[in-house]
Formats: structure tokens, sequence, C-alpha cells
């Protein structure tokens, strides 16, 4: 039974770290935080993120948890945000990608008139409207991407921590057992 409990966790591990294996971030000279790009992700991920029908639940959790309103309560002034060290889904989520080029009026609002020299569709897809934001960016998708990475890493690490424990909880038990087992065949 405690076999078939360690094999399993074993296989989990390995899956999570495979599957969060690679994409770091990208770092953009004048900001303080990485940004995340989609392609960087491994297959199986991508596959779940960019299914349309998975986005929208998604997405619809990320504009409730609030996380884009509250860049502007944050950071009130745009000296500030532009210092922000933003997490993966505030910076994929809230604002557009950096080589849109478009200029920062605050937290929660970009010039969109600036014309953007990159062809990344991400640029189209910006809108300042709370429910829009970036939302369908693939820079988003990248954000929760990388979201998930860490959180499974957490567990992956845990897992490891649990397997060594009951490892050694199932092989203190087994000598336990042998040596009881040799103690009462010599009497
Ligand atoms: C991620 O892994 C894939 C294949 O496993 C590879 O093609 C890609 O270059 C890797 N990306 C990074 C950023 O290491
Ligand atoms: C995501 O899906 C769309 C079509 O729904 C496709 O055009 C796009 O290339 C996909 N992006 C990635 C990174 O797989
Ligand atoms: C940000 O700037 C826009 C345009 O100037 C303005 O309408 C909006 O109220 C500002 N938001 C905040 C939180 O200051």
């Amino acid at each position: 039974m405690l076999c078939f409990i360690l094999l399993g966790i074993l296989v989990f591990t390995v899956l999570a770290f495979i599957v969060t294996n690679n994409g770091s971030g990208h770092s953009v000279a004048g900001l303080r935080y990485k940004e995340y790009q989609l392609r960087d992700y491994s297959s199986w991920f991508l596959k779940q993120l960019n299914n349309t029908h998975n986005w929208k639940h998604l997405k619809n959790c990320l504009v409730k948890s609030k996380d884009c309103k509250n860049l502007p309560k944050k950071y009130k002034t745009l000296k500030e945000y532009k210092m922000a060290e933003l997490t993966p889904i505030e910076a994929g989520c809230c604002r557009p990608p950096s080589e849109c080029g478009y200029p920062a009026i605050n937290a929660s609002y970009y010039d969109l008139s600036f014309h953007p020299i990159s062809p990344n569709n991400d640029c189209k897809l910006y809108k300042n409207s709370g429910t829009i934001k970036c939302y369908n960016c693939d820079s988003c998708k990248a954000g929760v991407a990388q979201y998930m990475k860490t959180e499974w890493r957490v567990v992956a690490i845990f897992n490891v921590v649990l397997f060594v424990v009951l490892s050694m909880i199932y092989f203190v038990g087994c000598c336990a057992r042998r040596n009881a087992a040799r103690n009462s065949s010599k009497v």
C-alpha cells in the first residue's frame, strides 16, 4: 500500500518537473520585472492554456480577482508604476507588452494613439477598459503559465520531501519487521 503511494508521488513529481521545466521570462531594459512569452512553455501546457474554452474560465477568474484594478491603488504615480515589480500575471494581463511601445499615462491607462511598431497581436488586443485590458493576450496566458509553474514547483518540492519521509518510514518499518522475525526465529 505504502509502496503504491510512494510510486504515485514519484510519478507526479517527475511530471510536475517536466511540465514546468522551462520558460523563465525575458528581461526588458528599464523594467524591474520580467515579461513572459507563451512559446517558452511546454506544449502540453500551451494546449491547455490556448484552448478557448479553458481560457474563458480562467479569464473570468482573472477579471474577478481584481489584480489589475488594484494596480492604480498600489502605484499612485506614474513614476511609482514604472519602478514597480509586477507579478507575472500583472505584467502579462494588465498592460500591453513593452514591445508595443504604448506610452503609459498611469497604472491603468496607456496612450493607444501611438502606432505600435511591433507586429505582436497583443498590441491590437490591449484595451484600457477594465474588463478587457490584455486578458486575451498571449502575454497574459504566459503570465498565468508562469504563475502555475511556481505553484507547481512548490507542490513538487513538497512531494519530494514527502517521498523521502515516507521512504524512511517504509524502510524503518521493513527492517523492524525483519529484525523482529529474526529474533523470534532465534528463540
Ligand atoms: C523549452 O523546451 C522546448 C522543448 O522542450 C525547447 O524547444 C525550447 O527552446 C525551450 N525554451 C526555453 C526558453 O528554454
Ligand atoms: C493559440 O491558438 C490560436 C488559434 O486558436 C493559434 O492561432 C495560436 O498560434 C496559438 N498560440 C500558441 C502559442 O500556440
Ligand atoms: C488614468 O488616466 C486616464 C486618462 O488621463 C484617466 O481617465 C484616469 O482617471 C486615470 N486613472 C487614475 C487611476 O488616475
